[in-house]
């Protein structure tokens, strides 16, 4: 794991309690602008762009991030410097999850769709050094920008500010480790048959996604609603991890 930009990030922050970022990422203010978030000892609060908080614990290095759109869920939640001692169950399960298949088979590229601040692509280059390629895709262009300056953690880690869907029909990759992290709702039958072609169904893959975790997928929980001929072209295994269900499709 590469701390150049971490340890750039925790120079950055160490003397102030409460920062503001224009969409540049360059510093607009110092002074507390927000009365939702204050914060606590040790605790710097970065407000970037005008929906996304974040909030760092200098002492113990965890990071957290929300969206004020969706200020009832917590976007993500790690410690930088300890990305693999997880604090959502979920990430933990996925990641570990891998640890078995990833020493006898030789997996060269992984895909992330739904980067947020990164426990994903960190804890997985933390883990496992070997991995070639990692290239991760988040919608939000502020967080990749954000990410990719101060807390991207390898050079093998690519980042793409796109929507995921128009980032598998595109990408010339094929994968053989996918994350899938966004919400419920573009999770469709088109999405599906992209991500076949992309993880070449004729070798070895494992296909992880998150699809409860969000206000639109706790609907479909109610009503018990999945619709799994999404996922008729794999086999499909599903895993309950607190209050996520997880996919595993190969
Ligand atoms: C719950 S967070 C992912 C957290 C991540 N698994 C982690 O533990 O750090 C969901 C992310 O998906 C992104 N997202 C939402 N819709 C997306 C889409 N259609 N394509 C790509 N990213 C998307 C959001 O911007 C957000 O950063």
């Amino acid at each position: 794991m590469d701390l150049t930009k971490i340890n750039k990030f925790i120079n950055f922050v160490a003397n102030y309690k409460y920062i503001t970022l224009n969409t540049k990422l360059k510093l607009e203010s110092f002074q507390q602008t927000s009365t939702i978030f204050n914060p606590s000892k040790n605790e710097v609060i970065l407000e970037l762009g005008t929906n996304i908080i974040i909030i760092y614990n200098k002492k113990t290095t965890k990071i957290s991030c929300i969206f004020l759109d969706e200020i009832e869920y917590i976007q993500t939640e790690f410690f930088l410097l300890k990305p693999n001692k997880f604090l959502t169950p979920y990430v933990k399960f996925m990641i570990e999850n891998v640890s078995q298949s990833l020493h006898h088979k030789n997996t060269n590229n992984c895909l992330v769709i739904g980067l947020c601040l990164g426990n994903v692509p960190n804890s997985l280059i933390h883990m496992y050094p070997f991995i070639k390629r990692i290239d991760c895709v988040d919608i939000n262009g502020l967080l990749c920008k954000f990410y990719k300056k101060y807390l991207c953690a390898s050079p093998v880690i690519h980042v793409y500010s796109m929507d995921g869907i128009k980032f598998i029909k595109s990408t010339k990759h094929t994968y053989s480790l996918v994350f899938i992290d966004i919400p419920c709702s573009f999770i469709t039958k088109k999405f599906m048959s992209l991500i076949n072609k992309i993880t070449a169904p004729n070798s070895d893959r494992i296909i992880q996604i998150n699809i409860i975790g969000d206000g639109d997928c706790k609907k479909i929980k109610e009503n018990k609603k999945i619709n799994e001929n999404l996922f008729s072209n794999f086999n499909t295994k599903k895993k309950q991890i607190d209050s996520n269900l997880i996919y595993i499709l190969n």
